[in-house]
């Protein structure tokens, strides 16, 4: 009894007081010659919304995504993804693209309307969206790249939506196991690991509370927590159904990506900036691993948003609860950890007051600030600071009992008006933060894989095809959407043939030899405005002359019948 007393008070400090990172150890070390384990594994990512296309083929039903995008003033430029890359019909052609690479993953998405038109299995399979999804997988095995599914990144049927209110009801729990269990019946004696939610994180603060992303809600203060929390027990209740009814057959695992930016404290001396850096991780990480791991979400989340609950007179927090039952059902749900990562912000305490209203961003009492000289190459929010990663890394293992960890997203994108394919900033970005993840490695931090995000470039959701992440150019204005590869596929290329960084001399030259390559394709994309040029030709002018000289035809016609008369 009382050694129980003793495990649960201890759990209790571990949660709330952030295990045994050492917040004052603020390495910013040189670079770290040397290799990663043998074995690790080396991929890229994509996702169906962003890459897929076909948004309205083959059977494939409605997503948020398909109706938020074609609503106009949401997305840059009014861009929508219905063909994107046109990936649903040009898989075979990108798995080329990751062959010459060498690579061992590969982490896509499974598009639930593609394979559930109306979101319900008991409804109809469109066994033509299964297809697809099926040869995908079988290329990829044939081609030795490891298939890393993830069953949700952002695209619920437009229906669950509509009928539902989406991922602020708790059926949704019972709809995301049906569909996830479809899919381990039609694909899970090929997949391995599956990763239930990307970036639950995302799904919540930016769906349901700021609006940026489908559904575009702004229940500001609620709904995002709410959402989250049928998220977590959505990911639980998949992996209990996985470990009774499929683990012993299929023998893969079942993971959740989450994404977050690290949050280091402005002044590592001030203890109140401490703990606002410390809440900010709470609020954006633990606010699904602590649950995930330890069976209840962050003590900061709860007293913070139970105390500004009560001061904004309601009855009870706005943060759910989980029963005693829930808290057992969803600890210990996470096989391997995907984690996404891009970037940093420093963290200072900032009181928002009662009155300021209810707003998960004002819950956490914190300002985030940059450094000016921090590298800001593409998306406004994405500053590259690589030793971030790294304390990150090391936040997890001492926060979480050092999980496996796969590195699901990383990457850094460029601005739609820079056309050039030698993307030094890239490259600069890899070395650093893939350095930073081996410095990791060898504190101990028990990480299996990397995947580079992304492949292509993509729809980037609300900001349309005006930011990329690709490795590959996406020439998205011609029809057949062609890839050019940027000069980061031959600098990622070196890495993964090396396993890391092996010596000064060599990875030196690394940058200089893709820049060489890359001029050239820099040329072909230059040219490239002549084949979209022919397209029109035969696509308007043809049809324009050919109506032109039937006109003139009649005109002549005429004339001779009059003279004649
Ligand atoms: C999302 C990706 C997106 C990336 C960059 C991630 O959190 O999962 O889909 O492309 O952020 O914005």
């Amino acid at each position: 009894m009382l050694r129980t007393g003793i495990r649960l008070l201890a759990l209790a400090l571990c949660v709330s007081a952030g295990g045994d990172f050492d917040w004052t150890k603020n390495e910013k070390t040189s670079f770290y010659y040397g290799t990663f384990p043998t074995g690790f594994s080396w991929g890229v990512g994509s996702s169906a919304y962003q890459t897929e296309g076909a948004w309205n083929t083959d059977g494939k039903g409605m997503s948020i995504w398909d109706v938020f995008a074609h609503k106009k003033g949401k997305i840059s430029s009014n861009e929508t993804g219905d063909s994107s890359c046109e990936g649903y019909y040009k898989f075979k052609d990108d798995i080329n693209l990751m062959k010459e690479m060498k690579l061992s993953h590969y982490r896509f998405s499974v598009s639930w309307p593609r394979i559930l038109p109306s979101g319900l299995r008991s409804e109809h399979v469109n066994e033509k969206g299964i297809r697809y999804y099926s040869d995908l997988i079988d290329l990829l095995l044939d081609s030795k790249i490891t298939p890393v599914v993830t069953l949700y990144h952002w695209d619920l049927p437009q229906v669950l939506q509509e009928k539902y209110g989406g991922w602020q009801n708790a059926s949704m729990v019972g709809y995301f196991n049906e569909f996830a269990n479809l899919c381990f019946e039609r694909f899970g004696n090929r997949v391995k690991l599956w990763i239930t939610f990307n970036n639950p994180w995302s799904i919540s603060v930016e769906g349901y509370e700021t609006g940026e992303h489908a559904p575009g809600l702004r229940t500001r203060g609620s709904g995002a927590y709410k959402a989250a929390h049928h998220i977590i027990k959505a990911h639980a209740k998949v992996w209990h159904t996985y470990d009774m009814k499929w683990r012993s057959k299929q023998k893969g695992l079942i993971g959740i990506s989450l994404t977050a930016d690290w949050g280091e404290p402005v002044d590592v001396s001030n203890q109140r900036d401490v703990e606002a850096a410390e809440r900010y991780i709470h609020f954006y990480l633990g606010w699904f691993a602590t649950p995930l791991f330890h069976g209840d979400y962050p003590a900061v989340m709860k007293e913070y948003i139970g105390r500004k609950s009560g001061q904004q007179g309601l009855g009870a927090s706005r943060l759910p609860v989980f029963s005693p039952q829930e808290k057992s059902y969803v600890r210990g749900t996470v096989d391997f950890l995907g984690l996404g990562h891009y970037t940093t912000r420093y963290v200072t305490q900032k009181n928002y007051p009662s009155g300021f209203g209810d707003s998960y961003f004002a819950d956490r009492d914190l300002a985030e600030l940059v450094d000016p000289k921090w590298p800001d190459p593409g998306s406004e929010w994405l500053y590259s600071v690589p030793w971030g990663f790294r304390r990150l890394l090391n936040f997890v293992k001492t926060q979480y009992g050092n999980p496996m960890i796969y590195v699901t997203e990383n990457g850094v994108s460029e601005k739609m008006l820079c056309t050039d394919l030698c993307d030094d900033w890239r490259m600069q970005y890899f070395r650093e933060y893939i350095n930073e993840l081996l410095k990791a490695v060898r504190d101990g931090v028990n990480v299996k894989g990397y995947t580079a995000w992304s492949l292509l470039d993509g729809f980037e959701w609300d900001e349309g095809f005006s930011e990329r992440f690709g490795l590959y150019f996406v020439d998205f204005r011609n029809k057949n959407k062609p890839r050019f590869p940027k000069a980061s596929v031959q600098f990622y290329k070196r890495i993964i043939s090396s396993n890391g960084f092996p010596s000064q001399r060599e990875v030196e030259s690394w940058k200089r030899k893709a820049v060489e390559t890359c001029s050239s394709s820099n040329q072909l994309l230059a040219a490239d405005p002549l084949i979209g040029h022919m397209e029109m030709v035969t696509e308007i002018v043809v049809p324009t002359v050919c109506t032109l000289c039937i006109l003139l035809s009649a005109v002549f016609f005429m004339f001779l019948l009059r003279r004649r008369l």
